[in-house]
């Protein structure tokens, strides 16, 4: 079957964060062109909305427990994309990635204690931190010939006496996808310094070829000891509104720890249509989730090429993973003030500013290309307008 991603679906009025909560964010603006949060403008795939349209015309909606399609879809999922082999023992619900790490800060560290980030990072891995009373020490990537890469020397030291890491894996908003080699060296130097891992692997199923996504507990038995990892097919399938997130632990010690304490106050309990629609998405997803990598892959493809001949100024960090291209804006010499200005009154295009992944983004602009492909071309356009009329007085 052939999937249409060129469709435009009008998402106003649906109380949707990308498209309605514009105004609330851009002091009431309603002329730019949303291109921020991280979730698409396609359609969420019809074999998981039937499962949910299914299971609500039965009319009773009562509690529910996590089905074995829900387990099993998981287990044959991983296996299938990332050759991870894992029972039904070592799966939690969580009910978000977001709740899920904060929950791994609340169990594993007390308050003052440190959590270590690669700044720029997305940015709820060290506000949960801070909000919960804990320290963040922050370890900034590097960029270098176009991509970030881990600063290993400055990672070692930074590290020492950080109870946890939080690894965005792959990467958010630089788009790498870790290799398996740097995966290793994560997990060494936590173990030696005693530091837990947590994995954030929402974006795992983004991964574009030929690059290969590599979980971090899979890459060496000491990663498999010292860490704990979330994923979930919410930003694959776009489908964020349903919680459906989930978390695995192979190590028994770390497993009983953190299962007890979602147990504690059953935040380990999700929903019914959660648990549905992650098993139709695993269940289903193979042919849709390949042609929607390729459509986004031309996005990325005709950005980059786009910037290159017209607004050579803006470099797109080329992702590796998912629909978010971090442009490096720093040859337009702006301040953060002044390059938000360009892209809002200048382009009207509403993306997120660098600075909110940390003070290592200023310079930067996250853009959202998961949408069809004529707004991508749209705003584009905006853009070298935009840079004309800025830049060429
Ligand atoms: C790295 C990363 N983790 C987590 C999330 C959000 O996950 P959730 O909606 O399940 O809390 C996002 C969303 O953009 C993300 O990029």
């Amino acid at each position: 079957m052939n999937y249409n991603f060129d469709e435009i679906i009008d998402r106003k009025g649906t109380s949707c964060v990308k498209w309605d909560g514009v105004p609330a964010n851009w002091n009431g603006r309603t002329d730019l062109l949303p291109m921020w949060v991280a979730d698409m403008d396609f359609r969420t795939p019809p074999f998981v909305v039937d499962a949910l349209r299914h299971q609500l015309e039965h009319e009773v909606i009562g509690y529910t427990f996590a089905c074995d399609e829900w387990y099993q879809s998981i287990i044959n999922w991983v296996k299938m994309r990332f050759d991870w082999d894992i029972t039904r023992e070592m799966i939690t619900y969580s009910p978000g990635i977001v709740h899920g790490i904060t929950f791994a800060i609340l169990c594993f560290t007390n308050p003052g204690d440190k959590v270590m980030v690669t700044p720029p990072v997305y940015h709820p891995f060290f506000l949960m931190t801070e909000h919960n009373n804990r320290k963040v020490v922050w370890s900034p990537l590097v960029l270098s010939e176009g991509q970030y890469q881990i600063d290993f020397d400055r990672f070692r030291e930074d590290v020492k006496g950080c109870k946890l890491f939080i690894l965005s894996n792959p990467h958010n908003p630089g788009g790498r996808v870790w290799t398996k080699e740097e995966l290793q060296q994560i997990a060494e130097i936590c173990a030696e310094s005693g530091t837990l891992v947590v994995s954030d692997e929402i974006h795992a199923d983004l991964t574009l070829p030929p690059y290969q996504h590599h979980t971090f507990a899979k890459v060496s038995e000491t990663a498999r000891c010292h860490s704990i990892t979330f994923m979930a097919p919410s930003k694959a399938f776009n489908m964020p509104g349903l919680s459906s997130s989930y978390c695995i632990v192979e190590d028994a010690v770390l497993r009983q720890q953190f299962f007890s304490f979602m147990d504690a106050s059953e935040w380990n309990q999700g929903h019914f249509l959660a648990y549905i629609g992650c098993a139709a998405a695993y269940s289903h997803g193979t042919e849709w989730l390949d042609q929607m990598l390729a459509y986004v892959k031309g996005n990325i493809e005709y950005a980059d090429a786009f910037l290159k001949a017209h607004v050579p100024s803006i470099k797109a960090i080329v992702p590796q993973a998912s629909y978010l291209m971090f442009l490096d804006c720093c040859e337009l010499h702006l301040s953060q003030e002044k390059l938000c200005s360009f892209f809002e009154d200048g382009a009207h295009l509403a993306l997120n500013t660098g600075t909110t992944f940390g003070k290592e983004g200023e310079g930067f602009m996250r853009m959202n290309i998961g949408c069809p492909h004529a707004v991508v071309e749209r705003a584009m356009k905006q853009i070298e307008i935009a840079y004309k009329e800025w830049f060429s007085r």
